[in-house]
């Protein structure tokens, strides 16, 4: 028997990336996935990748309106929900204190730390009724340590997001609810696209790709109730922040 069979996973960012291949490696393990993003045609693609087990729900993640009837939908259809894995997020190329506007840091923060607080107001009480579930938070290296490379609004929004992550832990935990903060450097994603210096294909293919993060949440929603890891780093090998300490190029 596959490990995740009889298990909802709802992923969100589904629809390209790392929420694409978290997906993917649920949907390998047994689970039943529902995917979300903003964009239909992505996430009908990925769907149609996975197979049956695989349902569509689109959606903006910034109207908790709108995350609340995802949410409400998947407990009519399945009746649980097991795994929520709150992965989409944004960056924006104009992100130095010199080129921020007040759009861009709503657009940061509503889209890396209100969506994430949306996503886990809504599931929670699904999980608390059953006494069992797992959040899983796609955050960042950004927001563990502060670099100028991701921008001062991805940077404070993914703070934060690793913060909430720990506070579900410290209240849910009698309630058999777990909570993973996965924290990735960098990921050959089409997030990288909206980097202000352009990133070439031979460092696109040193760095982490898609399915290694896919794999560890894979790991991370197949293990036992008993135990939750809190947080988690997983970088490339080649780190382009280690290598320029060096004071190499590459
Ligand atoms: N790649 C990296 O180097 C890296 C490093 C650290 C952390 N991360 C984090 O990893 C997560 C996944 O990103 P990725 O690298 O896989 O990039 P990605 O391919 O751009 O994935 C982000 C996904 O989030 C969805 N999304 C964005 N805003 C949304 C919203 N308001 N509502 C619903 N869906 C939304 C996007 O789809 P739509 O545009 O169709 O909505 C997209 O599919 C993000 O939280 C990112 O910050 C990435």
């Amino acid at each position: 028997m596959k490990r995740l069979e009889g298990k909802v996973a709802w992923v969100t960012g589904a629809g390209s990336g790392i929420g694409e291949a978290a997906a993917i490696a649920l949907a390998e393990e047994g689970a039943s996935v529902v995917l979300t993003g903003r964009t239909r045609s992505k996430l009908d693609t990925v769907a149609k990748r996975i197979g049956a087990s695989a349902v569509v729900e689109a959606g903006d993640l910034t109207k908790p309106d709108q995350v609340q009837a995802i949410v409400d939908r998947i407990k009519a259809k399945f009746g649980r929900l097991d795994i929520a894995v709150a992965n989409a997020g944004v960056n924006l190329a104009p992100r130095s204190w010199a080129q921020l506007t007040p759009a861009g840091v709503d657009e940061l923060i509503q889209g890396n730390l209100n969506s994430v607080f949306y996503c886990a107001m809504a599931v929670l009480p699904i999980m608390r009724a059953q006494q069992d579930g797992q959040v899983i938070i796609t955050a960042s290296m950004a927001g563990r340590f502060i670099s100028l490379l991701s921008g001062p609004g991805y940077t404070a929004s993914k703070h934060g997001a690793v913060a909430l992550a720990h506070t579900i832990n410290m209240e849910e935990c009698v309630n058999g609810i777990r909570c993973s903060a996965v924290l990735p450097g960098e990921v050959a994603t089409p997030i990288l696209d909206k980097r202000p210096v352009p990133v070439t294909k031979e460092e696109l293919a040193r760095m982490a790709q898609s399915e290694d993060l896919g794999d560890l949440i894979r790991y991370i929603a197949c293990l036992p109730k008993r135990v939750v890891i809190n947080e988690v780093m997983m970088c490339p090998t080649w780190n382009r922040g280690y290598v320029a300490g060096l004071g190499r190029k590459s």
